[in-house]
């Protein structure tokens, strides 16, 4: 692979998904691993993250020449780049000129090696203070910028190279002609990720791992865990039987269209399992966010641990166990909760409340190294249908975590028709790509007056919060279209009674998160 070492920029999944668009396979691994082991994993090529930090600054991740001595390519971006200069013996200097934001940079040299293809002047993202005032011995000088006498060099011999802008994120023009080019002309790799590869090589896998045994899956409706499902579905076919808990949060419709969809388009057996009572009733007076979860991630267990029981008995086999459990965790989930080094660590956020550490599965987890956009090449390419491929996230805990305050079947039915005109209007206007999701929530605690018709209303309002964002770690209010507003906030008003009030979420996350609970 491609190892990303993360010097704690924020950047280091970006870059590592555009090696992958470019063809590569790529994995991030955190700057406080030992050169030894970073060798260890037998790197094609190592590229070096931005960072934070001055590399004279105190604490600041160090360079280590072992690395560079291993005649393994080495790529350094941002603070990345100093630090290779610093390490190699250039000169990293305070100018007291920093650079954020666009800059122009301008190419300098006749060859101009992995900036070939690009425009002598060009556009760049930058956000450093300290620059590279003189480049390390072997190193040829490619281009400058107005705050960076040294903004990219090349040792094509070593092959060493590194630019100070960042070549990951798309207001830099060339982004991504630069890296491709280092990766393929300087380095020398080749291509060798696509989908086709990674489906065939996470189906081997799968069967391996698997045998003749047989396998669940909790199913969601949601992207990650029907590729996950699609894809041991494809490895072992009917060995595999998906659950689909409908714990009485769902949206109006979501089961219907669910059943359908896998059964009839993907030929995969589901079994629905109607445990809304179960959920309601253990829901019962409680309003506390994370006690709800805490409650819906139990009884979660509890319907699946039936189900597998009486799958177990159909099955009719003496001592059948089922022993593995799919899960659509992915990349991202992995990198932030440490690493992905050992264990499975299953966290609370990504499934229903959390599985238990203790659950009796092995997991079969398939997305492990992926993206959510590979994910959704894979499902298209697995023929998942369109309409769950593109999907909007919808948290696990379903509409039980967008009632605030008690969940019972009356707060659930006026959430579930609110919610269901907003996302009809939201699709109507064309709205479903530019918004990452858009929650709609019920403050069933809070009631205010209005005036319907002659008379006076004491209802509750409700809260859309339409949200962009590429990856729900951050997120910015959605700029709606004023009329479109106005046609939800009138339906909503007019057709459920008991909502007398619209209101907006202008919050970005941070500070608020995407969801209210
Ligand atoms: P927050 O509210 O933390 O949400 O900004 C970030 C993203 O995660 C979704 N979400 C969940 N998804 N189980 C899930 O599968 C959960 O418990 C859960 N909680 C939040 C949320 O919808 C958003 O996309």
């Amino acid at each position: 692979p491609v190892l990303v070492v993360d010097y704690g920029a924020q950047y280091a999944q970006l870059i590592a998904r555009r090696v992958r668009e470019a063809g590569v396979y790529s994995e991030i691994v955190p700057h406080s691993m030992s050169t030894e082991k970073i060798l260890a994993k037998d790197p094609a090529a190592i590229i070096l993250s931005g960072g934070p930090s001055s590399v004279y600054a105190d604490g600041a991740p160090a360079g280590d020449i072992a690395l560079f001595e291993a005649g393994v390519p080495v790529f350094g971006i941002c603070y990345g780049f100093q630090l290779m200069a610093h390490t190699l013996g250039g000169t990293v200097a305070q100018t007291g000129l920093s650079e954020f934001g666009a800059t122009t940079a301008t190419v300098c040299a006749e060859d101009s090696s992995f900036l070939t293809g690009t425009p002598d002047s060009q556009n760049v993202w930058m956000s450093h203070g300290d620059s590279v005032s003189h480049a390390p011995e072997g190193f040829d000088v490619l281009a400058k910028t107005p705050g960076a006498e040294v903004a990219a060099f090349v040792d094509t011999k070593r092959k060493f190279g590194g630019v100070q802008w960042h070549p990951e994120v798309k207001h830099s023009d060339y982004g991504q002609v630069a890296l491709e080019n280092f990766l393929f002309n300087v380095a020398g790799l080749e291509k060798t990720w696509s989908t086709g590869n990674i489906i065939d090589e996470q189906v081997a896998k799968i069967r391996e791992q698997v045998g003749d045994d047989l396998v669940i899956c909790a199913l969601s409706g949601g992207v990650d865990s029907s590729v996950a499902a699609a894809l041991v579905h494809k490895a072992v076919g009917d060995q595999l039987t998906c659950f689909f808990i409908d714990h009485g949060l769902l949206r109006e419709g979501e089961r219907e269209q669910v059943e359908q969809d896998y059964a009839s388009t993907m030929g995969i057996k589901v079994v629905t399992i109607d445990e809304s009572e179960r959920f309601l009733g253990a829901l019962e007076g409680i309003t506390e966010p994370e006690a709800k979860r805490k409650a819906i991630g139990r009884e979660f267990i509890r319907s699946f641990e039936d189900a597998q029981r009486k799958l177990i008995a159909e099955a009719g086999v003496e001592g059948a166990d089922i022993k593995f459990l799919v899960q659509g965790t992915l990349y991202p989930d992995v990198v932030e909760s440490g690493g992905g080094e050992g264990a499975a660590n299953i966290k609370s956020h990504h499934n229903v409340g959390g599985l238990p550490e203790d659950l009796k599965f092995e997991l079969v987890e398939p997305l492990r190294t992926l993206f959510k956009d590979e994910v959704r090449a894979i499902g298209r390419e697995l023929g998942v249908p369109e309409k769950i491929v593109a999907r909007q996230p919808f948290p696990g805990p379903g509409l039980g975590i967008r009632v605030i305050g008690e969940v019972n079947k009356h707060n659930l039915d006026v959430l579930r028709a609110a919610d269901a005109i907003a996302r009809e209007e939201l699709t109507a206007a064309g709205m479903d790509e530019e918004i990452w999701q858009c929650p709609v929530v019920l403050l069933a605690g809070v009631r205010s007056v209005g005036v319907q018709g002659d008379g006076r209303t004491y209802g509750h309002p409700i809260v859309l919060r339409p949200v962009s964002s590429e990856d729900a770690m951050t997120a910015d209010w959605t700029r709606m279209p004023y009329d479109v507003l106005a046609k939800i906030s009138n339906r909503i008003t007019n057709e459920v009674r008991e909502v007398n009030r619209v209101v907006l979420d202008v919050t970005s996350k941070p500070p608020g998160t995407i969801e209210w609970e």
